[in-house]
Order: C-alpha cells, then sequence, then structure tokens
C-alpha cells in the first residue's frame, strides 16, 4: 500500500493513488472553514450557480473558452470522483454570509506532460461579484494548510497563464515562490495560443513550515 511519504500519482492520470494521512487512513476531509469562507462537497444545486461562474468571459479571461451548461456539470462530476479516488480534490466555495456556491478551490493531481508534473496543484475561480475582497487568498491560505498540515504533502504547485495577474497575486500572497526558468508552455494549448506560456508556482513543505506562523 501506498504510504503518504510517496509522491502521489507519479506516472499515469488514471491510476493515482489516494493520499493518506499520516496514520495510513484515506483522508475524510470533506470541507474546511476560515472565517469568511465554507470549502465543501458538491451538491445538485450548485450545478447552476457554477455553470453561471464558467460561462462568464470575465472569469474565463485566462481559459481557453467558456464552459457550455453540459462541460460545466461534468466537471462537477470530475470534482466529486476526484475526492472519493484520491482524498483531495476541488471544493465548492460558499460565503458563510450567503446561500449558495460562489466559486471553486482546491486540490487537483496534474499529470500532463511537463517536468514538474505529476503534481499536486492549488487551484481557484470566483465568480467576479465576489473579487477584490481578499476572499481567494483566504481560502488558499487554507487550503494550503491542509495540504501540508493534514495532508503531509512535500511540495504544491500552481500554474496559470503569464498574464493572469490577479491569479497570481494570489500564488504570491500565499507564499508560492516563482522562479522564471520553470515557466512552460501548456502542452493542452496549442501553438500561437495566447495563453500556452504559464508562470509555475511552488512551494515546499519545508519552507511552507518555515515561513508561516501557523
Ligand atoms: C484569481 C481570483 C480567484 C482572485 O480572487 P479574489 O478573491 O479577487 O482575490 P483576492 O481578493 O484574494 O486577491 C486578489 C489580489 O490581487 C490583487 N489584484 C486585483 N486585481 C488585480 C489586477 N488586475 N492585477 C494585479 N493584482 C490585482 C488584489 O489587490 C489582491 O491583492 P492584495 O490582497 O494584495 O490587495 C479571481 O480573480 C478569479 O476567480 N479569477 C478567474 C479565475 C482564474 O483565473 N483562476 C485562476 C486560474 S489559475
Amino acid at each position: 500500500m501506498r504510504t503518504r511519504t510517496e509522491p502521489p500519482g507519479i506516472g499515469e492520470a488514471e491510476g493515482f493513488l489516494p493520499i493518506l494521512r499520516a496514520d495510513g487512513t484515506l483522508t475524510d476531509v470533506i470541507e474546511l472553514t476560515t472565517a469568511r469562507l465554507l470549502l465543501r462537497r458538491w451538491r445538485p444545486e450548485d450545478r447552476e450557480p457554477l455553470a453561471r461562474i464558467n460561462a462568464d468571459p470575465r472569469v474565463m479571461e485566462f481559459f481557453p473558452a467558456p464552459l457550455s451548461r453540459e462541460e460545466s456539470d461534468r466537471q462537477i462530476e470530475r470534482f466529486e470522483r476526484h475526492f472519493d479516488e484520491h482524498g483531495l480534490g476541488m471544493w465548492a466555495v460558499e460565503r458563510r454570509d450567503l446561500p449558495g456556491c460562489i466559486g471553486r478551490m482546491g486540490l487537483l493531481l496534474a499529470a500532463f506532460p511537463a517536468p514538474f508534473t505529476p503534481c499536486v496543484e492549488i487551484g481557484w475561480m470566483l465568480a467576479a461579484e465576489h473579487w477584490g475582497l481578499g476572499l481567494a487568498t483566504e481560502g488558499a491560505r487554507e487550503v494550503l494548510r491542509h495540504g501540508f498540515a493534514t495532508l503531509a504533502l512535500d511540495e504544491i504547485f500552481s500554474f496559470t497563464a503569464v498574464a493572469n495577474a490577479r491569479s497570481r497575486r494570489v500564488m504570491e500572497e500565499i507564499g508560492l515562490q516563482h522562479n522564471p526558468a520553470d515557466d512552460f508552455d501548456h502542452p493542452n494549448l496549442p501553438e500561437g495560443n495566447p495563453l500556452r506560456r504559464h508562470v509555475l508556482y511552488r512551494s515546499k513543505r519545508q519552507d511552507w513550515l518555515r515561513n508561516s506562523d501557523r
């Protein structure tokens, strides 16, 4: 059986094994909370708000294309399967002062061909009306804590199109490091696509432990 000290899912995207707790059991964390946010598993009523977010050109500016309702629904199914199979995943985000899903945030296994994959990626997306309030940074800090402290991951990565300044700011705020030598062309985007060039940010657990005040 794989232990938590082995890198998660080396090799095949399909063949990722679950990430385990320090005691060897599959993590059963269902939700995280911060001062203003709840990160929880997906519910049927999240399909409509997530589809709206995935269809908004402002939100999707740095993604290849907005998603259709069907693609968005399938994404939720993939997120749920990812939790069940790997013990980590992309949560639905709720504001604790408002009902309903306002976005997604969490950890995913990335396996596309690149020098740093397979790896665990931290990611986020919020409805545009909730931007600029520090919500992404607040949630991402807690997701990072979960990844390093609860799941004992050795390293967490994040990447985005070079021009995605808002997302890069969140990466920097939570302490991920950017080395321009790591920048890469995303293999899933065709040559000539302006989003193809990506920046890579990363943090090792040891650095997180040293630099954080938790
Ligand atoms: C990226 C995203 C989640 C940020 O959400 P958010 O809740 O507005 O982020 P925060 O408020 O926590 O932090 C944003 C930071 O960026 C800064 N910022 C806002 N607009 C900016 C801009 N145009 N350029 C640079 N920085 C900007 C804010 O000032 C804030 O920094 P500060 O806390 O030091 O003041 C949100 O913009 C989003 O969902 N974008 C679309 C989806 C996406 O691109 N996801 C990432 C894919 S890798």
